[in-house]
């Protein structure tokens, strides 16, 4: 073990633009870090192996492997050990995050990401962007089964994407910097569920299924040069487009929509929900005019916290 006292690490939140769930079955779709919302480990030496979260505290059994343990932090922590070789360090991993949990932001995916970054210096080592992001895309399966790999891949790499599955994922230009809020309902949501929702929609009715997943696909693909050409009036309209087309996947929620509408009707330039849905966050497109009406109509509407974020420019 390296000579560390104490290691802090992190990773951010991330918001999905365009393209969730379709991005499940091979479609394009554009994600965002938020680097105002973190999870933060701080790791420092103890008897053994020792997760403490806000409302829990674990050990990590000695000599388990990592595809032994079902919960997702003591195996990540284990996966990571194991991947350079060496057992779990005898390490406190302190976990404190801003980030709502089941809301649609990647928590879990970001949780990973710190704690697999705390292991690997605590041994002594750099861990490899691609390694990481490996590492976590296989806790993530805990999580919720089939997941793309666009939340660890945004999250890992803290940059914007534009991600295809199975494909090197590419950064996307932004012409002209673009302002979303980003509204949470309240309401928790289980993104596996959602998932497997839509599988089921997809294996029950692929005919008429397939064709929502290729019109999410597209309104992608004009997103990416909307943002490319600073044209946010295109922006706006894919963005409802994708949430219409969200709702007949069944993952929208009466909350989500209330946002949605709220917004629109005050002059945000385009709403949807983000991330698997039923509940979690929706984002709304908004300029420094707009800004303010659209937070406080979405307040007025319930939002439990709304906080800005920009992408493109500095
Ligand atoms: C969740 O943030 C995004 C989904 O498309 C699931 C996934 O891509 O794994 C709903």
């Amino acid at each position: 073990m390296s000579s560390h006292t104490e290691i802090i690490t992190s990773a951010p939140a991330k918001i999905i633009l365009l393209g969730e769930h379709a991005v499940v079955y091979g479609k394009p779709a554009l994600a965002v870090p938020v680097t105002s919302l973190r999870v933060t480990v701080t790791a420092t030496p103890a008897e053994a192996t020792i997760i403490e979260a806000a409302d829990l505290q674990q050990t990590l059994p000695e000599g388990m492997s990592a595809h032994e343990l079902t919960d997702p932090l003591l195996r990540m922590i284990s996966a990571t050990a194991q991947h350079f070789g060496a057992q779990p360090p005898k390490m406190r991993f302190r976990i404190a995050s801003s980030i709502p949990v089941a809301s649609g932001l990647g928590s879990g995916a970001a949780v990973s990401a710190a704690l697999g970054r705390a292991v690997a210096l605590a041994l002594g080592h750099d861990i490899l962007a691609e390694v990481l992001n490996g590492l976590v895309y296989d806790i993530e399966r805990i999580h919720h089964g089939t997941p793309s790999g666009i939340d660890n891949t945004v999250i890992v790499y803290e940059k914007p994407v534009y991600f295809m599955r199975d494909q090197i994922p590419q950064t996307f230009e932004v012409n002209r910097p673009m302002r979303f809020l980003i509204a949470d309902t309240g309401r928790t949501a289980l993104t596996r569920e959602s998932v497997g929702d839509v599988r089921r929609l997809v294996e029950a009715n692929p005919s008429q299924i397939q064709p929502v997943l290729d019109a999410i696909g597209y309104a992608v693909d004009l997103a990416r040069i909307a943002l490319a050409q600073g044209d946010s009036v295109l922006l706006g309209e894919l963005m409802v487009k994708n949430h219409q087309l969200l709702q007949t996947l069944t993952v929208s929620s009466p909350e989500l929509d209330h946002l949605v509408m709220t917004a629109l009707d005050a002059g945000a330039g385009g709403a949807k929900l983000s991330g698997g849905g039923r509940g979690g966050n929706m984002i709304a497109l908004v300029t420094s005019e707009t800004e303010q009406a659209v937070r406080m109509a979405l307040t007025d509407a319930g939002a439990v916290r709304v906080i800005s974020t920009t992408v493109g420019g500095s």
